[in-house]
């Protein structure tokens, strides 16, 4: 089997992590008997200085005639200076858009190797391993109508969170599906005490999961609550399935658990063509000096695998990279006395080794 994958290495620290992250793909594929197939495009402001165009169609078309769409990051200060739709950033969510990405899939994991990087007591996040799936085409940041009217103290504005059966059972299904290929547990997240929409969300994971999931333990968390054991007990949870919202701000803090940015791996799926990237940006103060954190990006190569259903290959991804952990080897972002420092293509060599 041959896949077809698109490579938009990006900006700053983008074509380092990227670089890193083919040569372990490479690795992978030559063991597991699979093949794959490279085109690298401009994206963010390298394309914006090719063809003055942050996602040029051309490149849209391509990442839709692949496999799967491996993205480094896009920005920095040379194109700051520009302005809405000629940004770098307007590139992603343009791609994104194209791509029918409808949910976003953040991984955090923490390995006994890490737990003293994290903010949390060591014995709380040792091991973790939890997996949010937020929708990311609708609720509260999409939804009609949209509004302001009034004058002084009597001005209202307003946002409609709306969420229809169809657009809660796409996502419910990605997390049921994930959910069997890890910890088979999902906590469905919402407000269904105060809102109609979430008494919607609620009633439909619950139908969802009797008529295809039952095998999988489903369980639901008020936000707020969710929000007290992300910091108390982080490890209760597999997969964490949630709406736009509430899903952005769990997940960043989540993100938080593992004491680096550079760890953290994510994909935004649900088109035909899934797009894997990491969550950290572009990294200016750090670009073009070997001392960006690739694992993130390999960690979103580990995504990619599980999507296109090579497992194998992705678990052999996560082993590499958690062994050079347990070795002692970082890049200064997790440096700690007693580690090894180690340059952005040593730790790419010694994943793919190991
Ligand atoms: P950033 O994530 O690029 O950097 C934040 C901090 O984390 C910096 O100190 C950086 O050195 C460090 N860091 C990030 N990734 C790292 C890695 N792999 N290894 C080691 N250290 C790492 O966020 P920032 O500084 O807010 O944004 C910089 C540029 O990136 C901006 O132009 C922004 O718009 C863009 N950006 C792009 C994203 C994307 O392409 N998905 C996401 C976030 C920001
Ligand atoms: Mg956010």
């Amino acid at each position: 089997k041959t896949y077809k994958i698109t490579l938009l290495p990006g900006d700053g620290i983008g074509p380092e992590v990227i670089a890193e992250s083919v040569k372990v793909l490479d690795a992978v594929a030559e063991k597991s008997g699979f093949a794959l197939e490279y085109t690298t495009q401009n994206a963010g402001g390298a394309a914006i200085d090719a063809h003055n165009d942050p996602m040029p169609d051309s490149v849209v078309e391509t990442c839709k005639a692949s496999d799967a769409v491996l993205l480094g990051a896009v920005g920095g200060p040379k194109w700051d200076h520009l302005a809405g739709a000629l940004r770098p950033e307007s590139g992603l969510l343009k791609i994104r858009k194209e791509l029918g990405a409808f949910a976003n899939l953040r991984p955090v994991t923490v390995p006994a190797s890490l737990a003293e990087n994290s903010p949390l007591r060591p014995e709380a996040v040792s091991g973790l391993d939890l997996f949010t799936v937020r929708e990311l085409t609708g609720g509260i940041y999409f939804g009609e109508p949209i509004g302001e009217s009034g004058e002084g103290d009597d001005k209202k504005a307003w946002n409609t969170m709306v969420y229809s059966v169809g657009e809660i059972k796409r996502v419910a299904r990605v997390a049921f599906e994930w959910a069997r290929k890890r910890r088979n547990k999902v906590t469905s997240v919402d407000k269904a005490n105060v809102l109609a929409v979430s008494r919607l969300w609620r009633d439909t994971v619950k139908e969802l999961h009797e008529a295809e999931y039952s095998d999988v333990e489903l369980d639901h968390m008020y936000i707020d609550n969710a929000a007290m054991q992300m910091v108390i007990n982080p490890r209760q949870f597999d997969v964490i399935l949630t709406g736009n919202v509430f899903g952005d701000i769990l997940s960043d803090a989540s993100a938080t658990l593992g004491g680096s940015l550079g760890l953290l791996p994510s994909a935004s799926v649900g088109g035909p063509v899934g797009l894997f990237e990491p969550v950290h940006g572009s990294a200016p103060d750090i670009a073009g000096q070997g001392k960006a954190n690739p694992f993130a990006m390999i960690l979103s190569v580990a995504m990619m695998l599980d999507t296109l259903d090579e497992s194998a290959a992705a678990a052999a991804i996560r082993a590499g990279v958690d062994k050079v952990l347990d070795q002692g080897y970082r890049s200064g972002d997790l440096w700690r006395e007693g580690n090894t420092l180690a340059s952005t293509t040593e730790l790419g060599d010694l994943v793919k080794n190991a």
